[in-house]
C-alpha cells in the first residue's frame, strides 16, 4: 500500500460556513498522510513530518491544495454545445441542445462525447459528478465507462421524457422503468459509480413517466434522484398548464415520490415559499448554477430565501446551458450575482465558494463521509492550483498575505489551465501537461 506526505498550504471546509462562521480551515504550511487513497492524519508540516519520518514526502509549496471539486448539475450530451449564448430555455434546448442529444443514439458518437465530457470534468479539477445522463442507455453505459476508465466518482442515470422534445427523444413509462432498472443492475454502486433517478423535467414528462421514475426509487432506496425546477418563468407556466392538478411545480415530483434527502433540483431561481418549506423539510438540494442563470437569462437565484428556509444548497456548472465545467467560475458569478442582488444577496465569503463547490456537494449525494473535505478516514480527493509562472494569479499567490486570499484569487481568476494535478481516492488522474513559454 502506497504512503505519501503531501506537503502544501491547504484549505478545507469541514462544516458549512453558513452555519459556523469558523469553517474555514487552512494550513500555510501543511501536511496530508495519505495511505491507500485514504487521508490518515491533517495538519501542520513540521509535526507529521516529525511523527512519520520515513514517508515520502510530496512537496506541493508554491500553489494550493483544496478538495476537489463537486459539480451537482453537468449535462453530459452537452459539452460540445457550450456557448450558444443569448436563448431562453425553451429556444435553447430546442435549437442547441436537443439537436445534439439525438445524435447520442449513436454509441460510437456517445463514447466520443463521454471522453471529451469526463476529460473536462477531471481537468477543472472535478472529482464527483451528479450528471444528467443521456436519453439513450447505450450512450448512458458509455458514459459510465468512461468516468470508471478515469477513476471519475460519477452519479448519473438515464434521462426519460415521454413529451414535447423531439419524438426520437421520447420513451415511455415501461420503457423508462426497465431500461432504469437494467442500468442500476449494471453501474449502481459498481466501483465509484452510483445511479440517479432523472426525468428531465416535468415540462417533458408526463405523470406516467414520473411514476416510472418512483417505481425505481421504490425499489432501490438508495439511489439518487435528479431533475430541474423553476428556471424559467416561461417553463413555469407551461408545468402549471400540463399539471392543473398539481400545487406547484415541486407537487408535481412529490406527487411521484421522487423528494427526499438524496434529491438534487437544478436551479430554483423562482420558487415560491411553500416548495421551500417543502423542500427543507424533504431535506433536498438545490443545485444553484450561477453561470447558466446567466447565460439564458434565466434570473437571479434567491439563496438567502434558501437559506432562510433551511433548505441545502450546492453548485453546478449545468454545462452546456453553462459555460464551462470550472467550479471556480461558477463560485465567482454566484459572488457576483448575489453582490448585484443588493440587500436581498448574500455576502459570499471565499470560504462560502470554498464550502458550496466541495463538501455542500457531497452533503447533497450523501457522500460526505468519503469526499468533500481533508478529514481523516476520507478518499483524498484533491485538486493542486499551481498558476503557471508570469500570470496574475501566480503573481497574488507569491505575495499574498494568507491562504485565504490566495482563495479569494483562485476562484477571481483561476481556470482549469491553472489546476496542475487532480486526484481521486489517491491516484492522479490529471496532470497538466507542462507549458510552452515564451
Ligand atoms: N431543463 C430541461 N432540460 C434542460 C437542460 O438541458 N438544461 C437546462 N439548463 N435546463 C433544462
Ligand atoms: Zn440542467
Amino acid at each position: 500500500m502506497t504512503t505519501t506526505l503531501y506537503r502544501a498550504t491547504y484549505l478545507h471546509t469541514p462544516s458549512s460556513p453558513f452555519i459556523d462562521a469558523a469553517a474555514l480551515r487552512a494550513e500555510d504550511d501543511g501536511a496530508l498522510l495519505v495511505e491507500g487513497g485514504v487521508i490518515r492524519a491533517v495538519g501542520g508540516y513540521a509535526d507529521l513530518r516529525a511523527a512519520h519520518p520515513d514517508v515520502p514526502v510530496s512537496d506541493l509549496r508554491g500553489g494550493l491544495l483544496l478538495p476537489g471539486f463537486i459539480d451537482t448539475h453537468v449535462h453530459f450530451p452537452q459539452v460540445r454545445v457550450i456557448g450558444g449564448l443569448g436563448l431562453p430555455l425553451l429556444d435553447w434546448l430546442e435549437q442547441c441542445a436537443l439537436p445534439e442529444e439525438a445524435r447520442m443514439a449513436d454509441a460510437a458518437y456517445a463514447r466520443g462525447v463521454a471522453r471529451d465530457f469526463v476529460g473536462g470534468l477531471v481537468q477543472a479539477g472535478t472529482t464527483t459528478a451528479l450528471v444528467f445522463g443521456s436519453h439513450f442507455a447505450g450512450a448512458v453505459d458509455e458514459l459510465f465507462t468512461e468516468a470508471t476508465r478515469v477513476g471519475l466518482r460519477c452519479v448519473s442515470g438515464l434521462v426519460v421524457s415521454d413529451r414535447l422534445l423531439r419524438g426520437e427523444l421520447h420513451t415511455t413509462p415501461q420503457r423508462a422503468y426497465d431500461e432504469g432498472r437494467a442500468l442500476i443492475g449494471r453501474w449502481h454502486g459498481v466501483g465509484r459509480s452510483l445511479y440517479a433517478v432523472t426525468p428531465r423535467f416535468s415540462l417533458s414528462a408526463s405523470e406516467g413517466v414520473l411514476d416510472a421514475c418512483g417505481a425505481l426509487m421504490q425499489e432501490f432506496g438508495d439511489v439518487r434522484f435528479t431533475s430541474h425546477i423553476n428556471e424559467n418563468t416561461r417553463e413555469i407556466e407551461v408545468v402549471r398548464g400540463l399539471f392543473p392538478e398539481a400545487r406547484d411545480y415541486l407537487g408535481t415530483y412529490e406527487r411521484a415520490g421522487l423528494v427526499g434527502r438524496r434529491s438534487v433540483l437544478a436551479h430554483n431561481v423562482w420558487p415560491t415559499d411553500r416548495e421551500l418549506g417543502a423542500m427543507a423539510e424533504h431535506r433536498c438540494t438545490a443545485a444553484h448554477c450561477p453561470c447558466s442563470n446567466s447565460a439564458l437569462g434565466s434570473g437571479f437565484f434567491p439563496l438567502r430565501r434558501h437559506l432562510d428556509a433551511g433548505v441545502h444548497v450546492s453548485l453546478g456548472s449545468d454545462v452546456g446551458g453553462g459555460t464551462g465545467f470550472s467550479l471556480l467560475k461558477e463560485g465567482l458569478q454566484a459572488h457576483f450575482m448575489q453582490n448585484l442582488m443588493g440587500e436581498g444577496g448574500v455576502d459570499l465569503s471565499p470560504a462560502h465558494l470554498l464550502y458550496l463547490a466541495t463538501l455542500a456537494g457531497a452533503q447533497a449525494l450523501g457522500l460526505e463521509g468519503q469526499t468533500g473535505s481533508f478529514e481523516v478516514g476520507k478518499q483524498f480527493d484533491a485538486v493542486y492550483l499551481s498558476p503557471a509562472p508570469g500570470t496574475p494569479l501566480d503573481a497574488v499567490f507569491r505575495h499574498a498575505s494568507s491562504a485565504e486570499r490566495a482563495l479569494a484569487a483562485a476562484f477571481a481568476t483561476g481556470t482549469p489551465a491553472d489546476v496542475t494535478r487532480v486526484w481521486i481516492g489517491g491516484a492522479e488522474v490529471h496532470t497538466r501537461s507542462t507549458r510552452q513559454t515564451a
